[in-house]
């Protein structure tokens, strides 16, 4: 794609794109005035390429991403759940058990990881990394540095990290991460405040203008938080502007569509509403909200599961690929693919094997959502319980 389109040169001075628009010289009537004629402008980078051919392997047929990017400190929550302290050999542990899990490259396309992985051998001196790269797993890492009160608006708050930015990105890429992800949160019964939005939208959109010119391929996660009382319309119109919003600015900072995904929350009632929605409703929604705001070149939109159950999440997933998207529509789940793991491995070396079993059933079941064939049969009913905590930070 790099090397056949034609690209346009930005006029620093003028801060506007020069476009090479090679307009026959007789002049069409207005009705024949077929953008075909005019030169799209593109960002050209040396990655671009690149870019594509990562996005297109993370978008993968039958396969999404397992997102085990916690900060050591969120990481320790899900080892307290178990009883276990949170220092770097448990941690090390419970990452080495699901990146060696055995089959995982076949429902699993991309794995987030946060720095410490990326930097972490196994216990048998062998890189983290190289254990993805070996089952066509492509390794990505978490980029954001977590976020704080928003001055100025309603109890929100704003993503951090984009001082030094580049310099980390060019790491990582070193280190062997193909992508990023920044997550950034949007909560409804705080408004959301124009100002909190507009924040979130511009830094995601410099943040993936960043990533992409280092060579990594940027998840766009602006999480609208399930926390709230309102119904699922409120959900839409929220939505809808935010999504406007970072469109707008990925559009300003001339970041590369096809080389982006994105991460969405699903559009559902606030976790306090007074009924629950049903998955046809919910892919109903969520997909009226994508067609709305999501251009066809965007590749893949890879769904946070949010505090969902992990069954309720691959049951949605699944409505959702009942009919053919413009989009790769997949999965990028932390809680919802790692719930029954914990729960099984309880930090036993010799729970291990059946632990790694109960990800690949996981990991298995939201393959066969991505392609429309889940049938929610045989679930455990630790599967079924939901896992929404109010105001939970990553
Ligand atoms: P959940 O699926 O737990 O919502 O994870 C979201 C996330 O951003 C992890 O990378």
């Amino acid at each position: 794609m790099a090397s056949s389109a034609t690209f346009a040169k930005l006029d620093a001075a003028s801060s506007t794109w020069i476009g090479h628009q090679s307009f026959s010289s007789r002049p069409l009537p207005s009705s024949r005035l077929a953008p075909s004629r005019v030169s799209l402008p593109i960002r050209a980078g040396q990655y671009t390429d690149e870019l594509l051919k990562t996005a297109k392997t993370i978008a993968s047929p039958g396969r999404g991403i397992l997102a085990i990017d916690e900060s050591n400190a969120t990481c320790g929550k899900r080892l307290d759940s178990i009883g276990l302290d949170n220092t770097e050999t448990n941690r090390q542990a419970y990452r080495q058990l699901l990146l060696t899990t055995p089959g995982l490259g076949q429902y699993i396309s991309g794995s987030i990881l946060f720095e410490e992985t990326l930097y972490q051998t196994t216990t048998d001196g062998k890189k983290m990394v190289d254990c993805l790269v070996e089952q066509n797993i492509v390794p990505g890492i978490k980029v954001d540095k977590g976020l704080v009160p928003l001055p100025g608006s309603n109890n929100e708050s704003w993503c951090q990290g984009l001082d030094g930015l580049a310099s980390r990105t060019s790491e990582y890429y070193k280190q062997g991460a193909r992508f990023a992800k920044w997550r950034t949160v949007v909560s409804i019964p705080c408004g959301p405040s124009a100002l909190a939005v507009k924040e979130a939208a511009w830094g995601l959109a410099r943040y993936a203008a960043i990533s992409q010119d280092s060579g990594l391929v940027p998840i766009v996660e602006p999480e609208i938080l399930l926390d709230g009382d309102h119904g699922i319309e409120r959900t839409l119109e929220v939505a809808e502007k935010v999504w406007s919003e970072v469109f707008f600015y990925l559009a300003e900072n001339n970041v590369v569509f096809e080389g982006i995904l994105l991460k969405p929350s699903m559009v559902t009632p606030g976790a306090e509403h007074k009924e629950r929605a049903s998955p046809e409703t919910i892919a109903k929604y969520t997909l009226t909200m994508l067609r709305r705001r999501v251009p066809p070149a965007v590749p893949g939109i890879m769904f946070l599961s949010g505090g969902q159950s992990e069954v309720e999440a691959t049951l949605n997933l699944n409505a959702m690929n009942q009919s053919p998207n413009p989009w790769h529509v997949s999965f990028s789940y932390a809680r919802a693919l790692q719930n029954s793991v914990l729960k099984t491995w309880k930090g036993q070396p010799e729970n291990v094997e059946a632990a790694q079993k109960a990800l690949l059933v996981r990991a298995k079941a939201n393959s066969l959502a991505q392609l429309g064939k889940y049938t929610g049969e045989d679930e455990s009913d630790e599967a079924k319980k939901g896992m929404f905590v109010k105001g939970y930070t990553y």
